[in-house]
Order: structure tokens, then C-alpha cells, then sequence
């Protein structure tokens, strides 16, 4: 691993973006959110990209939060600017046009957990440590948590945690929702391994759009998610994927895309 604050690897689309700082258990300060966001705007116009694997360099933590010795001192607007950058930074990962996927390992706490909340899949070790401890130092959330935790389990366990601080297991992760899957720590570079060429090997345009239609249609009304689901439905049949998929499948072979 370099010295640069987040690592790079390109797998041929499937790219691996490590969060390296692990001296500070990968704290997210303005440094980490810069480099991130460059690769992410990077990413967005990737002819060939399938699927984006984040994580946080070391086994002890994905990311303990954002930088408490960076934001100790600021100001209100200094603090409302942190929080921008980090939004929008955020949010870039989560629009991502393919599938993102949280490798979850140790602390996952506020603003990693935050990170996490935006991302389609959060594949956690057994010794994953989840929570939104912000009050015990004076703040509540600034990254998202408020509003992506209670969509992602529910607004009275969102209200739990956010309120008491309290760190919860991975298995009390799974249970609540707020993780896919937990894997024995052995385990876990496996399992990313798998899910991520199974991502590959579907029709690349359909995974986008299935991760469209779930994305765009949860912040509109019924209705208005189903007919946007219509019309992704139909646009599949203007492309070659739905010839080959379904050709394949009448001609009993594997698909190729
Ligand atoms: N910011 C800056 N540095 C951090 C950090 C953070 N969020 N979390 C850990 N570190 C640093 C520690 O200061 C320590 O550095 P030094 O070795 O230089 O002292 C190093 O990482 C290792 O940490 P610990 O010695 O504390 O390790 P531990 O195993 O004893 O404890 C821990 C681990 C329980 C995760 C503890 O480090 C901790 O409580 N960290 C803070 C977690 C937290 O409160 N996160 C939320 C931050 S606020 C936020 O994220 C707001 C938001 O929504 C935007």
C-alpha cells in the first residue's frame, strides 16, 4: 500500500478504492474527501465499469468517522462547509451508475457509517462495529446519517441510534437491515470476490438500470416509480443485452454480454 490517501485498482471495471489512513482508522478528513471525490468524478465517465468495492485500509476498521482532531476547532461555517464536501462526495458514490459495494471491516462509525448508508451492498466481518456515536461528542450527524439511516431501517431504530450513540454488532447489523451480508473475517475478501463477478457476468446495462429504477423510483410516489420501471423495462429491448440474454436462454447456452 502507498502513502496515498485512498488506493486505487482497476480489476478490469471492478474497481477497489481503499480508504488509507490507518494510523487514524481511516477518519475521513478533508484530505480523504478530495481524493475521493476525484476518483468518483473519474469513475462516472468510465466506459467499462461494472462494479466499485470501497473499504478502509487494515483489518481494525473501515472508518471510525469523520476527523474529530480536523473538526474540533471549526467554526459554523467552517463545520457547514465540512459537511458540503462531504455530502456531495457521498452522494457521488451513491450515483454511482453500477452497483458499489461496502467491504466492511471492524469500526464503521458516524461519518464511515454514513458512507456505508450510501452504498448498494455492505458486506461486514464478523467483527464489525456499526453506530452513530456523534452526541457522546456534541453533534449529531453531519454526513447523511439522519436521513439515509431511517430510510435504510426504519425511523424508530434510526432514533435509537442516533440518540444513544450506542455501537451495535454486525449481527445486530444484519438484523436491523443495515447490512447485506456478514462473513467471517477469513471469509470476507472471498465472498466481494464472488459477488462482484456475478455482478459481471449479468448484462451490464440491465444491472445499471435494475440500480436505477430502485434509486430513482424510492424518492418518487408509487405510481411515478412504476412507470418509470416501465419505461427502463421497455428501453432494455431497444439494445442487444435482451437479444442475448434471452436468445440464450431459448437456446440453452450461457448468455454472453
Ligand atoms: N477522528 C480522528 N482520529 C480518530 C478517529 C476519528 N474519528 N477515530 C480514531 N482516531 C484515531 C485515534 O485518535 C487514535 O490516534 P492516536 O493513535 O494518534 O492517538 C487512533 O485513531 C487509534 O484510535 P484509538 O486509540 O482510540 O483506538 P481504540 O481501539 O482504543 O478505539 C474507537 C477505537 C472506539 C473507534 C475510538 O477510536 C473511537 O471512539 N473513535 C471515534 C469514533 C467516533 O466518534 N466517530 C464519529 C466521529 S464524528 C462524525 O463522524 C460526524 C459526522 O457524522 C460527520
Amino acid at each position: 500500500m502507498s502513502d496515498a490517501v485512498i488506493e486505487k485498482v482497476d480489476n478490469d471495471g471492478v474497481v477497489r478504492l481503499t480508504i488509507n489512513r490507518p494510523k487514524a482508522l481511516n477518519a475521513l478528513n478533508s484530505d480523504v474527501l478530495s481524493a475521493l471525490e476525484a476518483y468518483l468524478v473519474e469513475l462516472e465517465t468510465h466506459p467499462r465499469l461494472r462494479a466499485v468495492i470501497i473499504t478502509g485500509a487494515g483489518e481494525k476498521s473501515f472508518v471510525a468517522g469523520a476527523d474529530i482532531t480536523e473538526m474540533r476547532d471549526k467554526t459554523p461555517e467552517e463545520a457547514r462547509a465540512f459537511a458540503t464536501q462531504a455530502l456531495r462526495t457521498i452522494k457521488r458514490l451513491e450515483t454511482l451508475p453500477v452497483p458499489v459495494v461496502a467491504l466492511v471491516n471492524g469500526f464503521c462509525l458516524g461519518g464511515g457509517c454514513e458512507l456505508a448508508l450510501a452504498c448498494d451492498w455492505a458486506v461486514a466481518s464478523e467483527n464489525a462495529v456499526f453506530g452513530q456515536p456523534e452526541v457522546l461528542l456534541g453533534v449529531i450527524p453531519g454526513f447523511g446519517g439522519t436521513q439515509r439511516l431511517p430510510r435504510r431501517v426504519g425511523p424508530a431504530m434510526a432514533i435509537d441510534l442516533v440518540t444513544t450513540g450506542r455501537k451495535i454488532d454486525a449481527q445486530e447489523a444484519l438484523r436491523i437491515g443495515l447490512v447485506n451480508r456478514v462473513m467471517p473475517q477469513a471469509e470476507l475478501e472471498n465472498y466481494v470476490e464472488e459477488l462482484t463477478k456475478q455482478l459481471k457476468g449479468n448484462g451490464p446495462l440491465s444491472v445499471r438500470g435494475a440500480k436505477q429504477a430502485v434509486h430513482d423510483g424510492l424518492d418518487q410516489d408509487l405510481d411515478s416509480a412504476l412507470a418509470l420501471e416501465t419505461s427502463l423495462f421497455a428501453l432494455c429491448f431497444a439494445g442487444e443485452e435482451q437479444k442475448e440474454g434471452m436468445g440464450a436462454f431459448v437456446e440453452k447456452r450461457k448468455p454472453n454480454f
